[in-house]
């Protein structure tokens, strides 16, 4: 089962006045690549935002023609405001095609769904989001799928090293959630494109498709909760897939199409609104949060910090050769276990106690008591995320870095050790 219909594609896709995308850079990408449907004299010059569920044909013929060729007929199946955040997105990551769902989770599950199927077998990293873990361990409950856990942060021989006869799916999220650890995307794609019939999977979340393209390292799938930076102003659950094929991205539509998980219109909107600033909101949550780690690192009430921007990091290397800039996530292990975490987290004045990541606004969580703790995992699941009782997952904004700093410093003072 596939979807006839063609990706949406921005009008430097096709090419104005000579200009096309590849001539620009990706700063410029995010602001000038439109969509519109074909045949209009002027359009406007930012989109409007269609919530038409359905749409008025001419005569039959003409929904044949909009299912072949694109266009809409019904929201479901496809919408001027999701198509142009779609275009939008792929303009930036340089896929075959976007896609933009619900959510993060509707992308993921999307991506499961379309693409794994009894007896299938899939190596993921461990830690990575437990969301997408809970739903991968549901799936071979459910379908009998295996899995195989690598540890985030280990080289793509590791991954090497457990493919079988019935590996479909090899999946890393970089910088991972929340522990920061790098994969090398250049050699899992390399590894992808080696064997024959595996789809690679990349969660970029934490990145953002303006610090990283997996695509281009030739691997499958691009993954991003459009929740954190790519909307950018904690205001829209959304997430998004890119692919590096057409023909993976129509098994992606149809199951999305299938599943109805789509982005609505007016999300839509938000999100490309977002998009347009995402490179300046990036270089700026990149400078705040390289100054917080290292302040944090040289703090003496620090165990450790783990930001992928820091030389101590051990997968610094590699995410100098994939990233622009290292993103606005930090990990940082305060001394003290439990009482030490919760005491920086609830002492913060301009930094806020809430979950989530990638926003404007500095907010950071205490993962050991709140999203990987006993809620939703086992002791051992807790262990094997290596969540620290100490551990905080910080998302560093866009304001002040001395301002930033200081909250740090006056939040530190109050850990007993
Ligand atoms: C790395 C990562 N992937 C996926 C998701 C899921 O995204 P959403 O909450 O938009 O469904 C999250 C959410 O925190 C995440 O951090």
């Amino acid at each position: 089962m596939a979807s006839n219909r063609p990706p949406a594609r921005s009008d430097l896709e096709k090419g104005v006045n000579g200009l096309h995308l590849n001539d620009v850079s990706l700063d410029t990408r995010a602001l000038r690549p439109r969509f519109h449907y074909e045949g209009t004299a002027t359009e406007p010059l930012v989109p409007p935002i269609y919530h038409s569920s359905t749409y008025i044909l001419k005569s039959v013929d003409d929904f044949l023609k909009v299912m072949h060729e694109g266009g809409s007929v019904y929201s479901r199946l496809a919408n001027v405001s999701t198509e142009s955040a779609e275009s939008a997105i792929n303009a930036l990551e340089g896929g075959a095609g976007s896609l933009v769902f619900a959510s993060g989770m509707a992308a993921i599950s999307t991506v499961f769904l379309a693409l794994l199927d009894k007896g299938h077998h899939v190596v993921m990293n461990i830690p990575v989001y437990s969301g997408s873990q809970v739903l991968l361990k549901a799936l071979v409950s459910k379908f009998g799928l295996e899995v195989s856990w690598v540890p985030a942060g280990c080289s793509v021989d590791e991954y090497r090293r457990n493919i079988k006869p019935n590996t479909k799916m090899i999946y890393g999220e970089s910088p991972c959630n929340p522990d920061m650890s790098i994969l090398d995307f250049e050699e899992f794609g390399k590894l992808s494109s080696s064997l024959d019939g595996v789809i690679s999977v990349v969660d970029s979340t934490f990145g953002s498709c303006y610090l990283q393209q997996p695509n281009k390292h030739g691997i499958d799938i691009s993954l991003h909760s459009c929740t954190k930076y790519m909307g950018g102003h904690s205001d829209l659950i959304a997430g998004c897939a890119t692919t590096r094929t057409v023909d993976l991205w129509k098994k992606l539509k149809t199951w999305q199409t299938s599943l109805g998980c789509m982005l609505s219109p007016h999300d839509s909107s938000l999100l490309l609104r977002g998009l347009k600033t995402l490179p300046i909101r990036m270089k700026k949550h990149s400078e705040n949060a390289m100054a917080v780690a290292k302040y944090l690192e040289g703090h003496p009430k620090v165990n450790r910090v783990m930001y992928p921007g820091l030389e101590s990091h051990p997968g610094h290397e590699i995410a100098k050769k994939q990233m622009t800039s290292f993103g606005g996530m930090i990990m940082a292990d305060i001394k003290g276990g439990v009482a030490g975490g919760r005491a920086v987290a609830e002492n913060l004045r301009i930094v806020t106690l809430a979950v989530s990541l990638g926003g404007v606004e500095s907010i950071l969580e205490h993962p050991f008591t709140m999203t990987h703790g006993s809620y939703l995992l086992t002791p051992e699941e807790t262990e094997e995320n290596r969540i620290t009782p100490g551990q905080l997952r910080i998302s560093i904004g866009i304001e002040d870095t001395d301002d930033l700093i200081a909250d740090f410093k006056q939040a530190l003072d109050k850990v007993v050790v």
